[in-house]
Protein backbone atom coordinates (compact mmCIF):
# COMPACT_ATOMS: atom_id res chain seq x y z
CA UNK A 1 0.00 0.00 0.00
CA UNK A 2 1.22 3.65 -0.66
CA UNK A 3 2.45 4.85 2.33
CA UNK A 4 -0.43 7.74 2.75
CA UNK A 5 -2.65 5.89 2.39
CA UNK A 6 -1.33 3.66 5.25
CA UNK A 7 -1.10 6.45 7.35
CA UNK A 8 -4.72 7.52 6.93
CA UNK A 9 -6.14 5.00 9.47
CA UNK A 10 -3.11 5.82 11.96
CA UNK A 11 -4.25 9.52 11.58
CA UNK A 12 -7.85 8.33 12.42
CA UNK A 13 -7.03 6.17 14.71
CA UNK A 14 -4.92 8.94 17.04
CA UNK A 15 -7.81 11.66 16.02
CA UNK A 16 -10.06 9.05 17.87
CA UNK A 17 -7.33 8.83 21.19
CA UNK A 18 -6.63 12.17 21.49
CA UNK A 19 -10.29 13.06 21.01
CA UNK A 20 -11.36 10.81 23.83
CA UNK A 21 -8.61 11.54 26.46
CA UNK A 22 -9.77 14.98 25.93
CA UNK A 23 -12.68 14.53 26.80
CA UNK A 24 -12.37 12.78 29.63
CA UNK A 25 -9.74 15.16 31.22
CA UNK A 26 -12.08 18.09 29.96
CA UNK A 27 -14.89 17.42 31.92
CA UNK A 28 -17.22 20.48 32.36
CA UNK A 29 -17.87 21.32 36.22
CA UNK A 30 -20.99 22.69 37.10
CA UNK A 31 -19.49 25.50 38.75
CA UNK A 32 -18.39 29.56 37.18
CA UNK A 33 -15.22 27.77 35.23
CA UNK A 34 -17.29 25.65 33.21
CA UNK A 35 -16.81 28.52 30.58
CA UNK A 36 -13.08 27.81 30.44
CA UNK A 37 -13.39 24.28 29.75
CA UNK A 38 -15.66 24.49 27.39
CA UNK A 39 -13.12 26.58 25.74
CA UNK A 40 -10.60 24.55 26.03
CA UNK A 41 -12.57 21.71 24.47
CA UNK A 42 -13.89 23.65 21.60
CA UNK A 43 -9.90 24.33 20.95
CA UNK A 44 -8.80 20.87 21.66
CA UNK A 45 -11.24 18.40 20.40
CA UNK A 46 -12.14 17.11 17.40
CA UNK A 47 -9.72 18.65 14.71
CA UNK A 48 -6.07 19.47 13.43
CA UNK A 49 -3.89 16.82 12.16
CA UNK A 50 -2.62 15.22 15.56
CA UNK A 51 0.38 14.87 14.10
CA UNK A 52 2.43 15.75 17.27
CA UNK A 53 0.35 12.68 18.91
CA UNK A 54 1.41 10.26 16.04
CA UNK A 55 5.24 11.27 16.18
CA UNK A 56 5.45 10.41 19.93
CA UNK A 57 3.04 7.26 19.70
CA UNK A 58 4.91 5.86 16.14
CA UNK A 59 8.35 7.03 17.94
CA UNK A 60 7.24 5.00 21.37
CA UNK A 61 6.20 2.10 18.91
CA UNK A 62 9.84 1.42 18.07
CA UNK A 63 10.77 0.53 21.58
CA UNK A 64 7.09 -1.01 22.72
CA UNK A 65 5.74 1.27 25.02
CA UNK A 66 2.68 0.62 26.43
CA UNK A 67 0.41 2.64 23.72
CA UNK A 68 -2.12 4.48 26.11
CA UNK A 69 1.30 5.71 28.02
CA UNK A 70 2.45 6.77 24.96
CA UNK A 71 -0.95 8.71 24.19
CA UNK A 72 -0.88 10.50 27.52
CA UNK A 73 2.81 12.09 26.14
CA UNK A 74 1.26 12.59 23.30
CA UNK A 75 -1.54 14.76 24.78
CA UNK A 76 0.58 16.77 26.79
CA UNK A 77 2.21 17.69 23.70
CA UNK A 78 -0.72 18.29 21.84
CA UNK A 79 -2.30 20.87 24.44
CA UNK A 80 1.43 23.28 24.11
CA UNK A 81 0.81 23.01 20.38
CA UNK A 82 -3.09 23.72 20.71
CA UNK A 83 -2.45 26.77 24.11
CA UNK A 84 0.28 28.29 21.25
CA UNK A 85 -2.54 27.96 18.41
CA UNK A 86 -4.68 29.77 20.70
CA UNK A 87 -2.57 32.45 21.34
CA UNK A 88 -1.01 32.31 17.99
CA UNK A 89 -4.35 33.61 16.55
CA UNK A 90 -4.91 36.60 19.57
CA UNK A 91 -5.18 39.94 17.94
CA UNK A 92 -1.70 41.35 19.51
CA UNK A 93 -0.01 38.32 17.64
CA UNK A 94 -1.06 37.24 13.75
CA UNK A 95 -5.16 38.68 14.73
CA UNK A 96 -6.71 35.35 12.97
CA UNK A 97 -10.48 34.62 13.00
CA UNK A 98 -10.32 30.56 11.44
CA UNK A 99 -8.53 27.82 13.28
CA UNK A 100 -9.42 24.09 12.04
CA UNK A 101 -12.23 25.36 10.03
CA UNK A 102 -13.72 27.44 12.54
CA UNK A 103 -13.97 30.34 14.48
CA UNK A 104 -10.71 30.70 16.90
CA UNK A 105 -11.31 30.94 20.55
CA UNK A 106 -11.12 34.49 20.76
CA UNK A 107 -13.62 34.89 18.74
CA UNK A 108 -16.25 32.12 19.42
CA UNK A 109 -15.83 33.21 23.35
CA UNK A 110 -13.37 36.46 24.21
CA UNK A 111 -10.08 37.58 24.58
CA UNK A 112 -9.40 36.70 28.19
CA UNK A 113 -11.32 33.65 27.86
CA UNK A 114 -9.07 32.64 25.13
CA UNK A 115 -5.52 33.69 26.89
CA UNK A 116 -7.15 31.64 29.88
CA UNK A 117 -7.35 28.37 27.76
CA UNK A 118 -4.16 28.17 26.73
CA UNK A 119 -3.05 29.14 30.14
CA UNK A 120 -4.64 26.35 31.42
CA UNK A 121 -3.86 23.92 28.31
CA UNK A 122 -0.29 24.93 29.26
CA UNK A 123 -0.74 23.98 33.05
CA UNK A 124 -2.20 20.65 31.76
CA UNK A 125 0.27 19.55 29.91
CA UNK A 126 2.78 19.29 32.56
CA UNK A 127 0.07 17.84 34.58
CA UNK A 128 -0.11 14.59 32.72
CA UNK A 129 3.67 14.54 32.29
CA UNK A 130 3.46 14.43 36.05
CA UNK A 131 1.30 12.01 36.42
CA UNK A 132 2.31 8.64 37.57
CA UNK A 133 -0.21 7.32 35.16
CA UNK A 134 2.35 8.45 32.25
CA UNK A 135 5.36 6.55 34.30
CA UNK A 136 5.69 4.83 37.24
CA UNK A 137 9.34 5.90 37.38
CA UNK A 138 10.24 9.48 38.26
CA UNK A 139 13.46 9.99 36.82
CA UNK A 140 11.24 8.99 33.50
CA UNK A 141 8.36 11.85 34.37
CA UNK A 142 11.21 14.63 35.47
CA UNK A 143 13.03 13.94 31.87
CA UNK A 144 9.23 14.73 30.02
CA UNK A 145 8.59 17.65 32.09
CA UNK A 146 12.43 19.24 31.77
CA UNK A 147 12.67 18.33 27.93
CA UNK A 148 9.12 19.54 27.44
CA UNK A 149 9.31 22.94 29.42
CA UNK A 150 12.91 23.11 27.06
CA UNK A 151 10.60 22.59 24.04
CA UNK A 152 7.95 25.07 24.87
CA UNK A 153 9.77 28.28 26.49
CA UNK A 154 12.53 30.52 25.67
CA UNK A 155 14.38 27.96 24.06
CA UNK A 156 11.67 26.70 22.24
CA UNK A 157 8.06 27.46 20.86
CA UNK A 158 7.95 30.56 23.12
CA UNK A 159 11.30 32.65 21.92
CA UNK A 160 10.15 31.00 18.13
CA UNK A 161 6.89 33.09 18.22
CA UNK A 162 9.41 35.96 19.19
CA UNK A 163 11.48 36.23 16.92
CA UNK A 164 8.63 35.68 14.03
CA UNK A 165 6.67 38.97 15.88
CA UNK A 166 10.39 40.40 15.79
CA UNK A 167 10.86 39.11 12.07
CA UNK A 168 7.86 41.65 10.75
CA UNK A 169 9.90 44.40 11.73
CA UNK A 170 13.48 43.21 9.81
CA UNK A 171 14.97 40.94 7.18
CA UNK A 172 16.26 37.51 8.17
CA UNK A 173 18.61 35.71 6.18
CA UNK A 174 18.16 31.91 5.69
CA UNK A 175 19.87 31.11 8.26
CA UNK A 176 17.65 32.96 10.72
CA UNK A 177 14.48 31.70 9.21
CA UNK A 178 16.15 27.97 10.06
CA UNK A 179 16.92 28.94 13.80
CA UNK A 180 13.66 30.59 13.89
CA UNK A 181 11.29 27.69 12.45
CA UNK A 182 13.89 25.41 14.79
CA UNK A 183 12.41 26.78 17.60
CA UNK A 184 8.82 28.13 16.88
CA UNK A 185 8.14 24.51 15.27
CA UNK A 186 10.90 22.28 15.17
CA UNK A 187 11.18 22.26 18.79
CA UNK A 188 8.20 20.74 19.92
CA UNK A 189 8.21 18.18 16.89
CA UNK A 190 11.97 17.38 18.60
CA UNK A 191 10.50 17.06 22.13
CA UNK A 192 7.87 13.79 19.98
CA UNK A 193 10.61 12.07 19.71
CA UNK A 194 12.81 13.00 22.55
CA UNK A 195 10.28 11.61 24.46
CA UNK A 196 9.74 8.29 22.60
CA UNK A 197 13.47 7.75 23.35
CA UNK A 198 13.15 8.63 27.08
CA UNK A 199 9.79 6.53 27.46
CA UNK A 200 11.98 3.84 26.05
CA UNK A 201 14.72 3.59 27.96
CA UNK A 202 17.20 5.22 24.94
CA UNK A 203 19.90 6.56 26.71
CA UNK A 204 21.12 9.81 25.23
CA UNK A 205 23.71 8.84 22.98
CA UNK A 206 21.22 6.29 21.38
CA UNK A 207 18.95 8.85 20.24
CA UNK A 208 20.69 10.59 17.96
CA UNK A 209 18.94 8.94 14.77
CA UNK A 210 15.66 9.95 15.92
CA UNK A 211 16.78 13.50 17.13
CA UNK A 212 18.13 13.86 13.27
CA UNK A 213 14.78 12.64 12.26
CA UNK A 214 12.65 15.08 14.32
CA UNK A 215 14.79 18.16 13.33
CA UNK A 216 14.64 17.20 9.18
CA UNK A 217 10.85 16.38 9.79
CA UNK A 218 10.42 19.69 11.69
CA UNK A 219 11.66 21.98 9.39
CA UNK A 220 10.18 20.19 6.30
CA UNK A 221 6.86 20.26 8.09
CA UNK A 222 6.85 24.54 8.77
CA UNK A 223 7.98 24.68 5.40
CA UNK A 224 5.29 22.90 4.65
CA UNK A 225 3.07 25.35 6.50
CA UNK A 226 4.53 28.20 4.75
CA UNK A 227 3.84 27.21 1.10
CA UNK A 228 0.22 26.21 2.74
CA UNK A 229 -0.24 29.77 3.37
CA UNK A 230 1.24 31.41 -0.21
CA UNK A 231 -0.54 28.56 -2.39
CA UNK A 232 -3.07 26.55 -0.20
CA UNK A 233 -6.95 26.62 0.42
CA UNK A 234 -8.85 28.08 2.99
CA UNK A 235 -11.57 25.26 2.39
CA UNK A 236 -8.84 22.38 3.14
CA UNK A 237 -6.50 24.42 5.77
CA UNK A 238 -9.16 25.36 7.96
CA UNK A 239 -7.15 28.43 8.67
CA UNK A 240 -7.04 31.85 6.17
CA UNK A 241 -3.90 31.85 3.95
CA UNK A 242 -1.43 34.50 2.73
CA UNK A 243 -0.86 35.70 5.86
CA UNK A 244 2.65 35.67 6.20
CA UNK A 245 3.34 37.82 2.82
CA UNK A 246 0.77 40.54 3.85
CA UNK A 247 2.16 40.70 7.26
CA UNK A 248 5.86 40.66 5.61
CA UNK A 249 7.17 37.90 7.20
CA UNK A 250 10.21 36.30 6.32
CA UNK A 251 10.03 32.70 5.51
CA UNK A 252 11.75 29.95 3.37
CA UNK A 253 8.81 30.86 0.28
CA UNK A 254 9.84 34.54 0.80
CA UNK A 255 13.51 33.83 0.64
CA UNK A 256 13.61 30.94 -2.12
CA UNK A 257 10.62 31.19 -3.78
CA UNK A 258 8.22 28.24 -3.28
CA UNK A 259 9.74 25.94 -6.06
CA UNK A 260 12.86 26.21 -4.28
CA UNK A 261 11.10 25.97 -0.92
CA UNK A 262 9.47 22.85 -2.20
CA UNK A 263 12.66 20.95 -3.36
CA UNK A 264 14.61 22.01 0.11
CA UNK A 265 11.23 20.18 1.70
CA UNK A 266 11.38 16.93 -0.04
CA UNK A 267 14.93 17.02 0.55
CA UNK A 268 14.90 17.30 3.79
CA UNK A 269 12.13 14.73 4.25
CA UNK A 270 14.66 12.04 2.41
CA UNK A 271 17.16 12.72 5.01
CA UNK A 272 14.66 12.54 7.68
CA UNK A 273 13.47 8.92 6.15
CA UNK A 274 17.98 8.26 5.90
CA UNK A 275 18.27 8.67 9.71
CA UNK A 276 16.35 5.85 10.62
CA UNK A 277 18.21 3.11 8.41
CA UNK A 278 19.19 1.21 11.25
CA UNK A 279 15.54 0.49 12.07
CA UNK A 280 13.54 -1.96 10.08
CA UNK A 281 9.87 -2.03 9.12
CA UNK A 282 8.75 -1.32 12.53
CA UNK A 283 9.71 2.31 11.59
CA UNK A 284 7.74 2.65 8.37
CA UNK A 285 4.96 4.86 9.97
CA UNK A 286 7.30 6.87 10.89
CA UNK A 287 8.84 7.30 7.28
CA UNK A 288 5.13 7.33 5.95
CA UNK A 289 5.01 10.63 8.86
CA UNK A 290 8.46 12.19 7.27
CA UNK A 291 6.35 11.85 4.19
CA UNK A 292 2.86 13.29 4.99
CA UNK A 293 4.38 16.17 6.77
CA UNK A 294 5.26 17.98 3.13
CA UNK A 295 2.70 15.94 1.20
CA UNK A 296 -0.17 17.55 2.66
CA UNK A 297 -3.00 20.09 1.36
CA UNK A 298 -3.75 21.01 5.41
C1 LIG B 1 0.18 24.69 12.69
O1 LIG B 1 0.39 23.39 13.14
C2 LIG B 1 1.13 25.63 13.33
C3 LIG B 1 2.54 25.29 13.14
C4 LIG B 1 3.34 25.10 14.15
C5 LIG B 1 3.09 25.18 11.80
P1 LIG B 1 -0.39 22.15 12.56
O2 LIG B 1 -0.39 22.24 11.05
O3 LIG B 1 0.13 20.91 13.15
O4 LIG B 1 -1.88 22.44 13.05
P2 LIG B 1 -3.05 21.42 13.39
O5 LIG B 1 -2.73 20.83 14.72
O6 LIG B 1 -3.10 20.37 12.32
O7 LIG B 1 -4.28 22.27 13.42
C1 LIG C 1 2.70 29.44 14.63
O1 LIG C 1 3.15 29.61 13.35
C2 LIG C 1 3.45 28.38 15.28
C3 LIG C 1 3.09 28.29 16.68
C4 LIG C 1 3.99 28.12 17.57
C5 LIG C 1 1.69 28.41 17.10
P1 LIG C 1 2.11 30.20 12.33
O2 LIG C 1 1.58 31.51 12.79
O3 LIG C 1 2.70 30.14 10.97
O4 LIG C 1 0.97 29.09 12.43
P2 LIG C 1 -0.39 29.16 11.64
O5 LIG C 1 -0.03 29.27 10.18
O6 LIG C 1 -1.13 30.35 12.16
O7 LIG C 1 -1.03 27.84 11.96
MG1 LIG D 1 2.26 33.07 14.00
MG1 LIG E 1 -0.52 32.12 12.87
MG1 LIG F 1 1.71 29.56 9.19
Amino acid sequence: MDALASLKPELERIGADVDRLFGSILAVPADPRAKLYEAMRYAAIGGGKRLRPLLVVAGCGLFHVDRERALRVGLAVECIHVYSLIHDDLPCMDDDDLRRGKATVHRAYDECTAILAGDSLHALAFEILADEATHEDPFVRNELVMELARASGLAGMAGGQMMDLVAEEMTLDLASVTRLQQLKTGALIGFCLEAAGIMGRVPPEGRTSLRGYARDVGLAFQIADDLLDAEGEEEKTGKRVGKDGAAGKETFVSLLGADRARQQAALLVDQAVEHLQTYGAEADLLRAIARFAVERDH
